[in-house]
């Protein structure tokens, strides 16, 4: 039923990625607050904006994008809450957002007015069907635009001299846009703001549409990371959507690939399939052995802000934090749950079948891993049985309760409590 051809992937790489591995965090962004903001039918309310930005700060994020004040009054208002009310830790930067034209530059800093440092994020398009269909401009014509909102950006920023700005530029599209136009367009903006090792710049790369797989867009990380002069005096940032379903994916790849700072937002939130979701991210690194020095110790209340700020709720099996991540329906996954975690050494490495982490790490409660269902076996009863009241029950009477414990699953169409299986039992094998 395919009407359009697809569009040709920008350039093809040679596979040649050495060995790499992930050693440390990345620089987290939060945009929930702007990217996750615009995409919601409701935008929030400033009062859920508060709560949202305070469960950031809580989590640890310590860059959080605010928002578009120079297009948006209620990001600007919220910019102002912020700063006049000295709510911004002194270990936290916020950015704001603008397009590459000069009255919204402009506005942008003046809603600024008497922070101590924050991030201002440039942007304009640059790909291919961006130039062509949308701004109808050639190559040149799209660095002239980045590069005097650059102009503009540095004019206000050195008329503001006891502020530590810092200074991004997103070529928008970039995984759409020639890898070698989009190293082009960030130095001619590089030219502008003269960046050093000790007062870097960042290059933001959005994966805007995520239309090709991860390891094509790590490619395209490399490129640039490889081809970028002053390489020394940049800091490599990524922003991925989920299209494909690759957003996480590819920020990981994106990052062995070079990157050292991750746009997302908690629980993915965003345009179309959403953002990066941080937390996600976070927990592979985790589930990997590296600090994500976020603090994702109580996820619920995480999903529960979330919940009240977007009004999106959360899939009961999104990973590593959704509510049915922990159980085990399966007999024989549950057998092998109770068997591993007889054997787990307190100070040993968590080696549990079937459960990538020790639940008690995110706040979750391994004792609820095990539920009993029709579907499941015996030893699903039998480790409830044994956690719950103490009860060891020799093998052939598990034989003997199992089809009891089956026939009142399916007659309730449910899931059995301990103390109903424990009934069953005392009712079926009466003590005389
Ligand atoms: O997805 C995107 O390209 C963006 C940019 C404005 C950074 O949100
Ligand atoms: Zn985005």
């Amino acid at each position: 039923h395919r009407k359009y051809r697809p569009a040709p992937r920008v350039t093809g790489f040679d596979r040649t990625w050495p060995e790499r591995d992930l050693t440390q965090a990345p620089i987290w962004v939060s945009e929930d607050l702007r990217d996750g903001n615009q995409a919601l039918l409701e935008p929030m309310s400033v009062d859920q904006k508060k709560r949202l930005w305070q469960l950031l700060v809580d989590v640890g994020i310590k860059e959080i994008m605010v928002g578009f004040p120079s297009a948006s009054q209620p990001d600007y208002d919220f910019v102002r809450w912020l700063i006049d009310g000295n709510r911004i830790p002194a270990d936290v930067t916020i950015a704001a957002l603008t397009q590459s034209r000069d009255h919204l530059i402009d506005r942008t800093f003046e809603s600024l007015e008497g922070v101590d440092k924050a991030i201002i994020h440039l942007y304009n398009s640059t790909s291919t069907v961006q130039r062509e269909r949308v701004f109808e401009m050639d190559e040149d014509g799209i660095i002239d635009i980045a590069v005097e909102g650059a102009r503009r950006v540095k004019a206000n920023a050195e008329a503001r001299p006891g502020v530590h700005w810092r200074l991004e530029y997103s070529p928008e599209s970039f995984s759409t846009t020639e890898p070698e136009f989009a190293v082009r367009i960030c130095e001619a903006v590089m030219d502008v703001w003269q960046p050093t090792p000790d007062d870097r710049i960042i290059f933001n790369l959005p994966n805007t549409v995520e239309m090709a797989g991860p390891h094509h867009h790590a490619d395209q990380i490399e490129y640039f990371c490889q081809n970028v002069k002053n390489r020394e005096s940049v800091i490599v940032s990524v922003h991925t959507h989920n299209d494909r379903g690759g957003a996480v994916a590819a920020a990981e790849l994106a990052m062995l690939a070079g990157a050292e700072r991750v746009e997302g937002t908690l629980l993915g939130n965003g345009e179309r399939t959403g953002n990066m979701d941080i937390v996600i991210l976070a927990m592979n690194l985790y589930g990997q052995g590296i600090d994500p020095e976020l603090d994702l110790s109580n996820p619920d209340e995480i999903i529960r802000v979330v919940h009240e700020c977007t009004g999106i709720p959360l899939h009961p099996r999104h990973p590593w934090v959704g509510e049915l991540v922990y159980t085990a329906f399966s007999g024989s996954h549950q057998d092998a749950i109770r068997k591993s975690l007889r054997k787990q050494g307190e100070d040993e490495p968590w080696q549990v079948a079937y459960l990538p982490i020790d639940p008690r790490d995110i706040g979750r409660d391994y004792q609820a891993v095990i539920r009993v269902n029709s579907q499941s076996g015996k030893g699903g009863m039998a480790f409830l049985l044994e956690r719950d009241y103490g009860i060891n029950l020799p093998r052939w009477m598990m034989l003997a309760l199992a089809p009891h414990v089956q026939a009142e699953s399916e007659k309730i169409a449910g899931e059995l409590a301990s103390s109903q299986i424990r009934d069953l039992l005392f009712s079926h094998f009466s003590r005389r």
